[in-house]
């Protein structure tokens, strides 16, 4: 099938909680909103605060979540809209699915060690984790699959947040090369 350019591209950057993902969307999306892109950024929490307040972090409700944010990203991405989706999104084949909503998609995971995460620590879940306070935290105690196949990895605590962006944007540019 020929590449539709006039199709948005999705890049779903997924991962554990803490690995970075949000901060590295808004700045890629400033960066690619600079270059004349249309960008919009679909952030987990965001998500979950605004269309999906009933889901809560069993696996059946984390696909739930997954596969509306494809859905959403599926409707930009066919009106020329970049998207760039943060969401832990720790199942593979539901994510499979939402990526294989749009025809131009990224698959990044963003990634740290555990002990990283549990240091960083931006929201507390991983104290709230350790001391038994909540149970099914990514990487913690609920699992994660990583992807397999055509993607770029990230290692937030080997990378400045600018060398991250910039590892993105030349996984981006090997599409151009390959078409
Ligand atoms: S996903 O697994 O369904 O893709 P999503 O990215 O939407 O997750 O939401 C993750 C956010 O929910 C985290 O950034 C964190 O703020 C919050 N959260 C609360 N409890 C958990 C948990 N048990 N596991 C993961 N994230 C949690």
């Amino acid at each position: 099938m020929a590449l539709s350019n006039s199709e948005g591209r999705l890049i779903w950057l997924t991962g554990p909680s803490g690995a970075g993902k949000s901060t590295i969307a808004t700045v890629l999306s400033e960066r690619l909103r600079a270059t004349g892109n249309k960008v919009e950024v679909l952030d987990g929490d965001e998500i979950r605060a605004t269309i999906s307040p009933e889901l809560g972090f069993s696996k059946e409700d984390r696909n739930v979540q997954i596969d509306r944010i494809g859905y959403i990203a599926s409707l930009l991405t066919r009106n020329g809209i970049d998207v760039i989706v943060s969401a832990i999104s720790p199942y593979r084949s539901s994510r499979d699915s939402a990526l294989a909503r749009s025809s131009r998609s990224f698959e990044v995971l963003v990634t740290a060690p555990l002990d990283v995460l549990i240091d960083r620590d931006t929201k507390g879940l991983y104290a709230k984790a350790i001391q038994g306070e909540i149970t099914g935290l990514t990487g913690y105690d609920d699992p994660y699959e990583e992807p397999v196949g055509s993607h770029l990895k990230v290692e937030s605590a080997c990378l400045s947040l600018d060398e991250s962006v910039r590892l993105i944007e030349e996984f981006l540019s090997l599409e151009v090369a390959n078409a």
